[in-house]
């Protein structure tokens, strides 16, 4: 199975998935890093996994239909077969998650549908939460939305300042998207409306 990843940022998630699939033989290869930003610090990473990066330019295209299509057209020319997206600080097209439909997951730093949007970490601890979380799903047309995979909690010590509960919550990120990863690979997920059973 032919991957992509869409990143925007650090690329902490890039490099757990590379390590994984490098490390363990699930069938499948990062084929592709496409980013938003020129100077993503996650398209060192991939060059350091000697994994393609392609910068595409939101700027250089109309409107987000242009881009998107960008997008689908490069996902298309390199075969691929599953996107992942971690860290992609854009809404995509309806017409590009249908193309990717049970095929495309995201990854967020909270658990779904507590703490949607961009500062999910920030939101859920200044909300004063004592258990917050991970969650990896599908991508539907809505943000934050498809059927979730995995969820994992991470608790809100005492202790925890907004840093260290950040360290907590990427260090569960970069264990659950994996093996998220390895799963849908594996062909153990099947989704029936917004449940999804795992197989494993
Ligand atoms: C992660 O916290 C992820 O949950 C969110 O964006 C962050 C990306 O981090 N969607 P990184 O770029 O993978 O380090």
């Amino acid at each position: 199975m032919n991957i992509a990843v869409l990143a925007s940022g650090n690329g902490s998630n890039f490099q757990a998935i590379a390590r994984y699939i490098k490390e363990n033989n699930i069938g499948a290869e990062i084929k592709l890093l496409i980013s938003d930003v020129e100077s993503a610090y996650v398209r060192k990473r991939a060059r350091d996994y000697s994994v393609p990066d392609v910068f595409i330019n939101p700027k250089e295209y109309e409107n987000r239909e242009g881009f998107n299509n960008k997008i689908l057209n490069v996902l298309k020319e390199n075969d691929i077969d599953l996107v992942l997206l971690a860290g992609f600080m854009r809404v995509l097209c309806p017409f590009f998650v249908a193309e990717y439909k049970n095929r495309m997951l995201n990854i967020h730093p909270a658990l779904l549908p507590s703490f949607k949007g961009e500062n999910a970490i920030k939101d859920a601890y200044d909300y004063g939460v004592k258990v917050t979380g991970v969650t990896v799903h599908f991508v539907d047309e809505k943000v934050d939305h498809g059927p979730i995979v995995l969820q994992e909690a991470v608790f809100v010590d005492k202790e925890d300042d907004l840093e260290s509960l950040e360290n907590k919550i990427h260090k569960t990120e970069h264990r659950l998207y994996p093996e998220a990863v390895r799963l849908l690979v594996e062909g153990k997920l099947e989704v029936k409306g917004r449940k999804v059973f795992v197989t494993d």
